[in-house]
């Protein structure tokens, strides 16, 4: 039996809707704790993309429990049209579950987060105007709707009817924008309420009981440890905790109980939406590799912006969340670029930095550190095992894990199950 935590460590789209896919085979519970349909994983199998925002990736094995822990924002709207896409696809929707105590975005949520990126012009966060900020702001400040009271129709009533009472003095006399009417979110949102109450439960002794039955538990991260509301690039970060930490707050569960923390990045860096990236690059490489590893997102297809990998990060990500060891992924995207280069630490004004600096403000007078590498020209997306990849990629990934101290267990060489090489 194992309790393993995956998360991004990066600025999310690291691939981990692919690495959960693959170890999911092997659990018998999948929990996503954080976040909402800002998220987008995907997973392909037997030739199929699945693109997967709110159901945890292990939704495509039969016979897996998978489950929506207290800590996430659901839209209703958003997880009945991903449940009817699995349906679709002749996947079982049996072992989903999903907490009574997650919140749920409603249609103000998703005016204000459109309104409030609009008001912030230029400065803008650049979200993905789901809902999740307006949504967990409420959480924090008392005044959300949770699924427990989203599936009592009395209770969803007058919540709903108090909560615009306030919501509409914001959106039309701050923000300029349309008042929503009560009727019509309340018709229609109940409707969606009755399909989901059957599969709402306490997911957290749900889970805690897996453990205690020494079952398999997966824990599926979605963003970045660099988008965490706390530690990462403040404020641009989404509104939750994306680390092995928010697993506990988001699922209900003491730190204890998890015995590996999985990181996943890339071999390089990307980044959707504004704020710092030390690495990124403007250039024809940076075009390349967006070309070449198919960088536009999974939720908002916009295009992604892409750098070299960062070693400031990825320390970073380590000690955030305790991290037992590294899946790399998209190795097979740097083939045929010729020489590669990897931040080592950044030079603020000839002092060398080798964490992330606290004070994004500080980044504007870093230089990123580069050490260079001669890259390789095979097409290694058919490799299966690690020993086959050219010497210069294995350089590459070696040097990683000795400047992390941390073991690389797992190389992905395409977007495929099979396209992952274990070491
Ligand atoms: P997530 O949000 O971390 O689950 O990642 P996304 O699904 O948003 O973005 C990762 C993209 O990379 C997806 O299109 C995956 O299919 C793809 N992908 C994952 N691993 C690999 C890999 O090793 N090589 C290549 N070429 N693509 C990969
Ligand atoms: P996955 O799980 C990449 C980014 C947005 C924006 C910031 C805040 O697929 O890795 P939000 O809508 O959350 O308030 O936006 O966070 N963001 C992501 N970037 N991958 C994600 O999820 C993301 N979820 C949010 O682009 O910069
Ligand atoms: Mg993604």
């Amino acid at each position: 039996m194992s309790v393993t935590a995956l998360v991004g460590a990066q600025w999310g789209d690291e691939g981990k809707g692919k690495i959960i896919d693959i170890l999911a085979s092997k659990a018998d519970v999948v929990v996503r704790a954080q976040g909402g349909n800002n998220a987008g994983h995907t997973v392909v199998v037997d030739g199929v993309t699945y693109k997967l925002h709110l159901i945890p990736s292990g939704i495509l094995y039969d016979g897996t429990v998978c489950v929506i822990g207290n800590g996430i924002v659901i839209d209703p709207k958003a997880i009945l049209a991903e449940m009817e896409n699995v349906k679709a696809n002749g996947r079982s929707l049996e072992g989903l579950k999903i907490d009574a105590r997650a919140h749920v975005v409603l249609p103000y949520h998703i005016a204000l987060d459109g309104l409030s990126e609009k008001m912030r012009g230029g400065s803008d966060i650049g979200t993905t105007r789901k809902g999740i900020g307006p949504c967990y702001m409420d959480k924090a400040e008392r005044s959300g709707i949770r699924i427990c009271d989203f599936i009592n129709p009395v209770v969803f009533a007058q919540k709903l009817k108090n909560n615009l009472i306030v919501k509409n003095k914001v959106i039309t006399q701050i923000y300029g924008g349309q008042e929503l009417d009560f009727d019509q979110i309340f018709d229609e949102y109940q409707e969606y309420a009755k399909l989901l109450a059957p599969y709402v439960a306490d997911t957290s002794v749900l889970v805690y009981d897996a453990i205690k039955a020494g079952k398999n538990v997966l824990f599926e991260g979605a963003q970045g440890a660099l988008l965490d509301i706390d530690m990462g690039t403040y404020p641009y970060v989404t509104s939750s905790h994306p680390t092995t930490g928010g697993f506990c707050i988001g699922a209900g569960i003491g730190p204890t109980l998890i015995d590996d923390c999985l990181g996943v990045c890339k071999s390089y860096t990307t980044r959707v939406g504004k704020g710092p990236f030390p690495t990124e690059l403007d250039d024809e490489i940076g075009e390349v590799i967006r070309t070449k590893g198919e960088e536009f997102g999974t939720t908002t297809g916009r295009a992604r912006r892409c750098g070299w990998l960062d070693l400031v990060i990825l320390r970073f990500a380590v000690r955030l969340n305790g991290l037992t060891s590294l899946a790399v992924n998209k190795l097979d995207t740097l083939s045929g670029i010729k020489q590669l280069k990897v931040c080592v630490g950044y030079n603020r004004k000839g002092e060398i930095l080798r964490d992330f600096p606290v004070d994004i403000s500080e980044l504007a007078d870093c230089e990123p550190i580069y050490k260079t590498f001669d890259g390789w020209d095979e097409d290694i997306s058919s490799v299966r095992n690690y020993d086959e990849l050219p010497l210069n990629a294995k350089k590459y990934i070696e040097f990683i894990e000795k400047s992390l101290g941390l073991k690389v267990s797992m190389v992905g060489v395409g977007p495929s199950r099979d396209q992952n090489l274990v070491r």
